[in-house]
């Protein structure tokens, strides 16, 4: 007889994961069903975050930049180093070995909070009554699980270039694009959205000499206008970045040692490169495919998602899914908090997740971050609103650091106050955006932040002034 389960969750990545010790610690006999192995061949829990996304990223991206520091960020502070060298082979073993840690970290709490982890690729077989049948396949081996409620959060993939297939060789996704083994002389990266900036950034500071070519005529169009126009200046004559928006790809010859592609730029001018290596980042989309949905009628949309409410129910009863898989930004946090709110529904509560307040973050140099509304999308929606700015240049800690590019900027609604978003280009935006999502969730004004005590000297003092911005009364500006 199958085993039995209260919830069978299908993905261990940051939806999944979460939602099954959160799952287990309700009371539910919880299984986890996920398909990634690390190179011993055993599971690797933590889906595309841990293993191949977020962690790994940021790995490289402090590695890359603390050596970019010290060839060239230390100078200022009288300090330079003789002859700096790097090891490309000892940086990806600190990023395994991070990732590593990570992923064994939620093999432990899995045993902690007891829940049932299967190694293997999980689709529905079939519904039984009021129960569904999973079956989980690892190459030869089968096995067959039975549970009341499913939560479905295997992640998304790569979206494929038509006709050029990732090889991880010459074509790289994240997972390729994070495991170069030697510095590529020239890498093309397509599409300059957050993994385009991000792993550019990281092989243009070891060395590379990286062009991003993206479709979009504005540069990073989610973005606040001001913030976007910052960082493409500074992605370009800074970090060095050679970008180049309203591209449209042409021809793309794989070869044996290079690839050669051909576009057409803004102006209409056919351009050609032919690089080393190319990453493709053009989005991602989500992995339905093998989930067996056809066997029980699961409900898949256009866009390949499994169609949920805002509640993440999808359309049978007791199916929920999470994460990447739905509708939604492709984010590790609000994957999680899907998935505990899931678990705490089944268990008859009432959770709500914010979709307003999601924070949003690009982790180059500078870090960009973001909660709420752009500015554009105030003017659009005909909201009046202040606003309130405050440069990292006039503030005394981010000179200390020797970090002082960029700004913050808050966006308050002209006639209640309520903060309706607040932007952030500029060093450590990734801690400092968290006192602009917990304000806002408490629905706080600008007033309000402008009357807390901030420490001095830090950099949170801009977000401080940019507060006191929003009425005019900046101390420092
Ligand atoms: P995933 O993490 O994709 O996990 C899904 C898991 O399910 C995977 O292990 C997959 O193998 C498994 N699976 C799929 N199908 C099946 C099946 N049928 N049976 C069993 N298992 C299956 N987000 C951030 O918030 N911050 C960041 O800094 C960040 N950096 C990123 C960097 C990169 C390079 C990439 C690619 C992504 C990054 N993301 C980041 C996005 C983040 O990784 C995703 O939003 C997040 O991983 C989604 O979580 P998930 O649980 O929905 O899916
Ligand atoms: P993305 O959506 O951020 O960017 C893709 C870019 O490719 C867009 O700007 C798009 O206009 C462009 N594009 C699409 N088709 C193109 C084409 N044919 N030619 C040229 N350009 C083209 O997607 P990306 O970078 O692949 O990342 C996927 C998702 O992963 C992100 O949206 C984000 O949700 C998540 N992620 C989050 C990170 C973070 O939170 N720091 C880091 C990395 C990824």
């Amino acid at each position: 007889m199958a085993q039995q389960f209260d919830v069978v969750v299908i993905g261990g990545g940051p939806g999944g994961y979460v939602a099954a010790i959160r799952a287990a610690q309700l009371g539910f006999s919880t299984a986890c069903i996920d398909a990634t192995k690390n190179a011993d061949g055993k599971a690797s829990l933590g889906g595309t975050c841990l293993n191949v996304g977020c962690i790994p990223s940021k790995a490289l991206l402090q590695s890359s930049e603390n050596y970019h520091n010290t060839l060239h960020g230390f100078a200022e502070h009288g300090i330079t180093a003789g002859s700096v060298k790097f090891d490309v082979a000892k940086m990806l073993a600190r990023k395994q070995d991070i990732v590593n840690k990570n992923t064994g970290g939620i093999t432990f709490l899995f045993r902690k909070n007891k829940v049932t982890s299967f190694l293997g690729y999980g689709s529905f077989k079939a519904r039984v009554g009021d129960r569904y049948q999973i079956e989980i396949k690892d190459g030869d081996k089968v096995d067959l699980i039975e549970a009341t409620h499913v939560i479905i959060a295997t992640g998304s993939k790569v979206r494929q270039l038509p006709g050029v297939p990732v090889d991880n060789q010459l074509v790289l996704d994240n997972e390729g694009a994070l495991a170069i083994p030697a510095v590529p002389k020239k890498l093309g990266v397509i599409g300059g959205g957050v993994i385009g900036l991000e792993m550019g950034s990281v092989w243009k500071r070891l060395g590379a000499e990286v062009t991003v070519l993206e479709a979009a005529p504005t540069f990073l169009g989610a973005a606040d206008e001001q913030v976007a126009k910052e960082a493409f200046k500074l992605f370009t004559k800074d970090t060095g970045l050679d970008i180049h928006t309203g591209i449209k790809l042409g021809d793309i010859k794989v070869g044996k040692k290079d690839v050669s592609v051909n576009w057409t730029d803004a102006s209409g001018a056919e351009q050609k490169n032919v690089f080393d290596k190319l990453i493709v980042a053009i989005g991602r989309v989500p992995n339905t495919d093998n989930l067996g949905a056809e066997a029980v009628g699961l409900k898949i949309n256009e866009r390949g998602q499994v169609e949920v409410d805002d509640e993440c129910r999808a359309n049978l009863p007791n199916v929920w899914a999470v994460g990447d898989v739905v509708r939604g930004p492709m984010l590790a946090h609000k994957s999680s908090e899907e998935g505990v709110a899931v678990a705490e529904r089944i268990a008859g509560q009432h959770p709500h997740v914010d979709f307003g307040v999601i924070p949003w973050v690009i982790y180059t140099n500078p870090e960009i971050a973001w909660v709420g509304k752009t500015e554009q999308q105030l003017k659009a929606e005909g909201v009046e609103y202040k606003k309130g700015q405050f440069l990292f240049s006039a503030n005394g800690r981010a000179l200390a650091l020797g970090d002082s590019k960029g700004f913050v900027k808050m966006l308050a609604d002209a006639k209640t106050d309520r903060i309706l978003g607040v932007h952030i280009i500029g060093a450590h935006a990734s801690e400092l955006i968290t006192e602009a999502v917990v304000a806002m969730e408490f629905q706080a004004s600008s007033e309000d932040i402008a009357r807390i005590v901030h420490a001095h000297p830090s950099l949170s003092e801009a977000m401080h002034e940019a507060a006191l911005g929003c009425d005019k009364r900046g101390l420092h500006s």
